[in-house]
């Protein structure tokens, strides 16, 4: 059996997906989960694009020792230099060197000739190979691109010294067979295919992403790129958990293997939906709410009598925690730190007592505490960003007849208690305009989610919330039982993100 090679592109073009954005400690609890799922390659990032993915990737590749740590450049000198800067000091580093190839980025985009951008590749190719042996080129558009030319794209690059040759569906133009066909036609076109991997890149915008990505491994790619939960730019990338799911349950069709450990895909998947903001639509194949609940009674007396039935996988084998144990008031540390463990969760001794102690004002307030709403405490407690202003209180009257008034008190960076209040249109809104009184940084809120964590009227509000500062979004995150005290949490960390971010780049 041949294995495939799972290449992650989560915090490179996952996180290019609008409105996502993460910071360099959550890109680095990202790329440790990655690690633990067994990914063969993280690309870490695109360096040049901004100082904040230079540090993330730099230490990314200081960090994290098992995978290849590979970083993505555009074919230009300078660019290479300085990509591999940020990657130099990874165990096995990789360059990922893209340059467009179909004729409509040529003519309209780069206003090159083909031959200019054969030689271009060439030189970038050359230029990376200066710092590296694994290095990674990708045609873009190449789905779009005249397949001879592609051809001699290949050829003159593997020539150059390329180990892998990746082809992307750029735009998610292709359907199954004709990909399939491309690559089947590389392989019998291009004299040195040999000598390089053949790798797939395949964008969600027919929803035939995973599809095209299977068809090219049955035709002979070793090398798959994909993001989880399928996040990335517009309809996002092939779901790298669909695929590795698809090769472990069709084993019998594909006769190919990963050396993926899926059951870290569930914690995986909740992770990036954690830190990313995205939620996961409740039906997602394999990481949804309902991938593995059976509603029809038919299938339920059939999946009780043998599960194999209507499930063709088991949910465990995906990682998704089987005890429905419910910890409460009187849990000790002991229980909750052997529920951690279930849950794949391993703290530090500070960090603990920090998760620990937020269990235990929850089960104050609430009665029985969940697996979900231990995830929630772990992101509230452990993944706050380091605050430059700290919310001490709130104080919110509302209802049908007043008006909605908020007062806050706030501790600012030099440790002063701020004070202030403010009316608004609801209670969310007076809340934030108190907090603006205090804070003062002009932003716009683009996006506000609440969510229950749990089912019942005493379970913990999620919000989230986007904002928007200077062209970049900043996400932020709060939960509480009370879901305006949540709601303040949210643009708090929202705003220290903002003022964090404004601080490192002077
Ligand atoms: O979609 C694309 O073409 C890319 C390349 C960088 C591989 O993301
Ligand atoms: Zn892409």
């Amino acid at each position: 059996m041949d294995k495939v090679i799972i290449f992650d592109t989560t915090l490179r073009d996952g996180e290019q997906a609008a409105g996502g954005s993460l910071n360099i400690q959550e890109k680095l609890e990202i790329a440790r989960q990655l690690e633990r799922l067994g990914v063969d390659i993280i690309e870490a990032g695109f360096p040049v694009t901004s100082p904040g993915d230079f540090e993330a990737v730099r230490l990314i590749a200081k960090e994290v020792r098992s995978p290849v740590i590979c970083v993505l450049t555009h074919a230009v000198i300078e660019a290479i230099d300085q990509s591999w800067q940020a990657v130099k000091k990874a165990e096995r580093p990789r360059i990922h060197i893209v340059l467009s190839s179909s004729d409509i980025h040529l003519f309209y985009q780069l206003k090159k000739s083909r031959q200019e951008i054969l030689e271009m590749s060439c030189d970038a190719v050359a230029r990376a190979k200066k710092y590296c042996a694994d290095v990674e080129f990708s045609p873009m558009d190449a789905s779009r691109t005249e397949p001879e030319y592609i051809h001699q794209i290949l050829k003159a690059v593997i020539e150059a010294g390329a180990t892998t040759v990746n082809i992307p569906d750029t735009v998610g133009y292709a359907t199954p067979d004709e990909f399939g066909g491309l690559i089947e036609g590389i392989f019998k076109n291009v004299p040195n295919i040999k000598r390089a991997v053949v790798s797939v890149h395949c964008h969600n915008d027919l929803g035939l992403a995973v599809a095209n990505s299977l068809e090219a491994l049955k035709r002979g790619a070793r090398q798959v790129e994909g993001t989880i939960n399928g996040i990335g730019e517009r309809a996002g990338n092939a779901s790298l958990e669909e695929i590795i799911m698809a090769i472990k349950t069709r084993q019998n069709f594909f006769n190919l293997t990963t050396s993926i450990d899926t059951t870290q895909i569930y914690r995986t998947s909740r992770l990036v939906s954690e830190l990313t903001g995205f939620a996961i639509q409740p039906n997602k194949a394999i990481v949804g709410a309902n991938a593995f609940r059976h509603s029809s009674g038919l299938h339920i007396d059939g999946v009780i009598k043998m599960p194999g039935t209507f499930e063709i996988m088991d949910p465990k084998s995906v990682g998704i925690p089987s005890s429905s144990l419910v910890l409460g008031k009187t849990s000790g540390r002991h229980a909750f730190q052997e529920r951690l463990a279930e849950l794949g969760y391993s703290l530090s001794h500070e960090n603990f007592d920090q998760a620990f102690s937020a269990f235990k004002e929850l089960a104050d307030k609430k009665k029985e505490i969940t697996d979900k709403d231990i995830e929630s405490i772990i992101a509230q407690e452990l993944r706050t960003v380091s605050e430059v202003y700290h919310l001490d209180r709130i104080q919110v009257t509302c209802g049908d007849r007043g008006i909605p008034t908020a007062a806050v008190r706030l501790t600012a960076p030099d440790g002063r208690v701020l004070t202030d209040a403010a009316l608004g249109t609801g209670p969310v809104d007076a809340v934030y305009q108190a907090i603006n009184r205090l804070v003062a940084v002009p932003n716009k809120l683009t996006e506000f989610t609440v969510k229950s964590v749990t089912e019942g009227i005493d379970a913990i509000g999620e919000v989230l919330i986007r904002i928007e500062s200077g062209g970049i979004t900043y996400t932020g995150r709060g939960a509480d039982t009370d879901i305006i005290v949540a709601s303040a949490k949210a643009y708090m960390n929202a705003l220290n993100r903002l003022l964090a971010a404004k601080k490192a780049t002077g």
